[in-house]
């Protein structure tokens, strides 16, 4: 009620401040939420143009270029050797040289001509020479000579192709015959004289013929075995030589635009995805959470476009989920792993089929085993031996896969990986400070920290208000059990309590606590300023938590532990003093819980100083129930736990894990005795 009419006279003008906050806010979500988004999409295709030019740009082969080094045979293949083959065939074909066809028009007038040879007219037909040459020799020998002639003529005309030239065919029919060698010459010069025009070369039949006879012989093929030179350095890439290069699997010099396409829709896709997954689950990243994220899953791209490059295939993700897992919430470093590793197994081994799939599995087992494994950090050891257990796990599952896939696998490499895998968890677990150090990042590590009893702020407290050291101590002994019920993170919630009263060593003494020799240095004051005094030492408390460089997350704890609760007793008091004194004056200036784990806080820390309170009114567990039961339908009453989504299931496990976390105390500690419930109430809200 009193909320209501504090909220209600600020009026309009409110929700309109309330109104443009809103608005600015989401303005300003939804510029960060595309800057990372093209921040990441400049980055992978930054990478994926990197590993082009690395893998692909100074190796790959280009037709009709110089090839850019010796590329050697893989396996072993037969192929045909183009270059023999054709030599042969061009052998084969100059073999041929040339088909000689009859002319049409002239058999006749060889034949009338062959005839009068024959009847010894030789004047009438052959060159005075030769005629003279024929009428010198003897009757007989001239008439062999003629018929000869003749013979081997009309043969060559009723045959017309053959292979070889003319000349060829004429020498083969004389040699065939009986003359001698000085009578085959006179025969030729005959024959040559009367088929002049008879016989005439076809160059068309020619090429056909010569086609046949090249189409007849076999391709000369060869076996390349595995490390035969394809093509030396300089030489040019010929089609054929293009073609084995493929064969052989290397990649051929292209930029890999559908690749860059895939991986700038799939980065878009998956942001958004993931900014959704982060609403709809609350997460509330801040914008140095958001800058944490982005600046995680580069540098694990990077890691893993390293590792790449030194050729072991997806190792560089362990980087990635060591981060992750030690500075995210569970669920949303598993599909940050899973998802981010397999971009970053497309950007860094997007060429080759084989490699891409095993950093896809890499990226999968991580992921699974991650979650598995690092859910639960207890200590500094802890943490190592577990990062080094995903590492040699990592390594032995890429081991196992290339053993399965029949990839070169032998002890070495199992070997070599697990080294590889050592050296990314070393560099994940130097970086981890840093993150701490520029991200404010709660790593469990961080949070083990801040909690052990050395803490310098912490050993302030033992030594200057040692009740307020154990107030804290059993607020976090119930907030923990609490957050384990709730499957929330306990050490965060456990830091929360150590420091949540820090405020209190400026005046330690105002808070019962800390009274230990019985003094109330309330009773001497006017209840405005005891109530000024209370209520101070949440800001006082955020102050010397700034001053120690405690996370703002912790701090947040701090801020909210009180809520908007007001000091009931005080202000009692206060108006048989004062009766139109404001209400405002005596309650905490907030925020209200906005995290389950702040709630708990706030719910814990009432807990303990009601039940310290009222100790001795306390005979059975029934009235500790009854009164823990009180604590939290008050807190639910005043409207403290309206921001923070807890449900009825909830807040009853919150009341059993304090519950059994009091019985347990109950049995060892022994506390004093309050007096009546009002000044059971006064110890309470003195108790801050
Ligand atoms: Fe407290
Ligand atoms: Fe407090």
């Amino acid at each position: 009620m009193k909320n209501m009419s504090r909220n209600g006279r600020k009026g309009s003008s409110v929700s309109r401040i309330g109104v443009y906050a809103e608005k600015m806010a989401s303005d300003r979500v939804y510029r960060l939420r595309w800057t990372a988004t093209f921040l990441l999409v400049a980055v992978a295709s930054l990478l994926l143009a990197g590993t082009w030019w690395v893998r692909d740009g100074r190796s790959s082969f280009r037709i009709d270029s110089p090839s850019p080094r010796t590329f050697y045979a893989h396996s072993r293949m037969r192929i045909v050797d183009e270059k023999a083959t054709r030599a042969l065939r061009e052998q084969r074909m100059s073999d041929i040289g040339g088909v000689l066809v009859r002319d049409r028009r002239f058999p006749e007038e060889v034949r009338s001509k062959l005839a009068s040879i024959e009847r010894g007219e030789y004047r009438a037909v052959l060159p005075e020479s030769l005629a003279g040459i024929l009428e010198s020799l003897p009757e007989i020998s001239a008439r062999r000579i003629a018929t000869v002639s003749s013979r081997v003529a009309i043969s060559m005309l009723s045959s017309p192709t053959a292979e070889g030239s003319p000349a060829e065919t004429i020498w083969k029919g004389l040699e065939a015959s009986d003359l001698s060698i000085p009578e085959q010459n006179l025969a030729f010069q005959i024959i040559d004289h009367v088929m002049e025009r008879a016989m005439v070369m076809d160059p068309e039949v020619t090429s056909e013929v010569r086609a046949l006879a090249a189409s007849e012989i076999e391709p000369v093929e060869r076996v390349l075995a595995v490390g035969d030179v394809i093509v030396r350095e300089g030489e040019t890439v010929s089609d054929e030589l293009a073609l084995i290069l493929r064969a052989q699997g290397y990649p051929e010099l292209s930029f890999p635009w559908k690749t860059l396409a895939f991986v700038v829709l799939g980065v878009v896709l998956w942001a958004s995805w993931m900014w959704w997954y982060s609403v709809r689950r609350e997460f509330n990243f801040d914008p140095l959470e958001w800058g944490f994220i982005i600046t995680i899953l580069i540098a694990g791209w990077v890691a893993m476009f390293a590792s790449a490059f030194l050729g072991e295939n997806g190792l560089g993700v362990i980087s990635l989920a060591g981060w992750a897992y030690l500075g995210l919430p569970g669920s949303f470093a598993f599909h940050l792993v899973l998802w981010g590793g397999i971009i970053g197994s497309v950007i860094a081994l997007g060429s080759s089929t084989v490699d891409l799939m095993l950093s896809v599995f890499a990226s999968v087992i991580t992921a699974s085993m991650g979650y598995i494994l690092m859910r639960k950090i207890t200590s500094r050891l802890d943490l190592v031996r577990k990062m080094f257990l995903l590492g040699f796990f990592l390594a032995f599952a890429a081991f196992f896969i290339g053993w399965g896939l029949y990839l070169p696998s032998d002890r070495s490499i199992l070997v070599t990986q697990t080294v590889s895998s050592f050296a990314w968890v070393v560099v994940t677990l130097v970086a981890l400070p840093l993150w701490e150090r520029f991200f404010d990042i709660l790593t469990p590590i961080r949070l083990v920290d801040l909690t052990h009893p050395s803490h310098p702020l912490l050993k302030r407290l033992q030594i200057e208000t040692p009740g307020t050291y154990h107030h804290s101590l059993m607020v976090g002994t119930l907030a923990e059990a609490a957050a384990e019920k709730l499957k929330m993170n306990p050490l965060l919630v456990k830091a929360g309590a150590s420091f949540h009263d820090v405020g209190k060593l400026r005046r330690p003494q105002f808070f019962v606590e800390n009274q230990q020799t019985g003094h109330n240095p309330h009773d001497e004051l006017a209840p405005t300023l005891s109530a000024l005094i209370i209520i101070s030492h949440v800001r006082e408390g955020l102050e010397t938590a700034r001053q120690y460089g405690i996370p703002k997350k912790i701090r947040v704890f701090i801020k909210e532990h009180h809520g908007t609760t007001c000091l009931h007793y005080f202000y009692k008091k206060a108006l048989s003093l004062d009766p139109d004194l404001p209400m405002e004056q005596f309650c905490y200036p907030g925020d209200r819980p906005r995290s389950r784990e702040s709630a708990v806080l706030m719910l814990a820390d009432s807990v303990e100083a009601a039940v310290r309170a009222a100790a001795s009114a306390i005979t059975d567990s029934r009235e500790l129930e009854e009164l823990v039961k009180e604590v939290i339908d008050t807190k639910i009453a005043e409207s403290q736990l309206s921001d923070v989504p807890l449900t009825l299931q909830d807040l009853t496990r919150i009341k059993t894990a304090f519950l059994e976390t009091l019985k347990h105390a109950y049995h060892t500690r022994k506390i004093a005795p309050i007096g009546t419930a009002e000044v059971a109430r006064a110890t309470m809200e003195a108790s801050g």
